[in-house]
């Protein structure tokens, strides 16, 4: 008895059929899907909600902006107005240069996969478009106006008012055909939402101190701008500040609201019209302002707007 015994090859035609079955048991090669022209629209519009954070947070961090930092990805849209460096301490200032440029990261990989060259859209970022909002949030006027380039915790409450675009981008999810851009969609959705955890997340730990010059707390600020982003939005609760009343609570039994979420504590979900009235600041999807004078570009945004825009 030979102890080798001698492993027959396979033949090459039974090695080809193995591999035909592999290739057909994976639904769609992702490479060669073609993304439709609805995920692309979709997708112009995340890259209008991308570039609201990374501005703010380029500008913010490093004192410029995507025209000098990343310029390929700007489509040569215009500069933003009234963005400025803010006066913050190292560990914020640290953190936020790191969500500058994974915002680049995430516009390069955005227009990649959907071989789109979007254009920025005119971004408003002076320090009258926070001070509006807070003191529409307020309902009175706060006195000094809201400054959000003041100090660390005022451009915390400036990106807490920012970030719509992760309750956008759920919304978005269900309509989106392609399965190449709705796994890109939710990796990208994995990050920001990160970051806007972390927003939180420091915020947190100070809920209960007061934001100078005001006798108000970082917990009321939170919400305040959240409920005025639900009144905007006119599509009921779907946004929380860091304490809310037990009910509202992960499984009704917390005040303490580090993250927002539903009943089941999963993101809430928004329409495009609702995201639209809240950083537009009108409430009115057709009414451009706040921190988009013009209106985000893209078909979508710009079927609401009325006649010769
Ligand atoms: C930008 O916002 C400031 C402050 O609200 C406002 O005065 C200015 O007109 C806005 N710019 C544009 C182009 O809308
Ligand atoms: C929470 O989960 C339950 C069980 O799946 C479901 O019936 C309910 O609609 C969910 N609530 C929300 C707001 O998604
Ligand atoms: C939104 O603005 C448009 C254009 O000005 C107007 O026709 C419409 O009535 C407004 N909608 C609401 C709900 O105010």
């Amino acid at each position: 008895m030979a102890i080798h015994t001698v492993v027959p090859t396979p033949s090459k035609s039974i090695f080809l059929s193995l591999t035909f079955l592999i290739l057909l048991s994976f639904p769609h090669s992702y490479s060669s899907e073609v993304i439709p022209q609805s995920d692309k629209e979709l997708g112009e519009v995340a890259f209008n909600f991308i570039m609201l954070e990374a501005q703010i947070l380029c500008y913010g961090s490093l004192g410029s902006g995507l025209e000098s930092l990343a310029p390929q990805y700007t489509g040569g849209g215009p500069s933003p107005i009234g963005a400025q460096k803010a006066i913050l301490d190292p560990l914020t200032r640290h953190i936020f240069t790191q969500f500058c440029y994974q915002d680049i990261g995430h516009l390069r990989a955005l227009q990649g996969i959907l071989e789109e060259p979007f254009r920025m859209p005119l971004l408003n970022y002076s320090k009258g478009v926070f001070a509006t909002y807070m003191d529409n949030a307020f309902e009175r006027t706060l006195n000094p106006p809201f400054n959000p380039y003041a100090n660390s915790i005022n451009y915390l409450l400036g990106l807490y008012l920012i970030y719509v675009g992760n309750s956008l981008a759920v919304g978005a999810g269900p309509m989106l055909e392609s399965s190449t851009f709705k796994a890109f969609l939710a990796s990208l959705l994995g990050v920001d939402a990160g970051q806007e955890a972390i927003i939180r997340a420091l915020l947190y730990p100070v809920r209960e101190k007061l934001v100078l010059p005001y006798d108000i707390t970082v917990a009321e600020f939170t919400d305040r701008i959240s409920e005025y982003r639900n009144k905007l939005g006119k599509a009921g609760l779907k946004d929380e500040g860091l304490v809310v009343p037990t009910f509202l609570g992960a499984e009704g039994k917390v005040e303490g609201n580090i993250i927002a979420g539903n009943e089941n504590s999963t993101f809430y979900a928004r329409t495009l019209q609702e995201a639209l009235r809240i950083v537009y600041g009108t409430g009115n999807e057709s009414v451009p302002g706040g921190f988009f004078p013009n209106g985000l570009n893209g078909r979508l945004p710009r079927s609401f707007l009325g006649p010769g825009n």
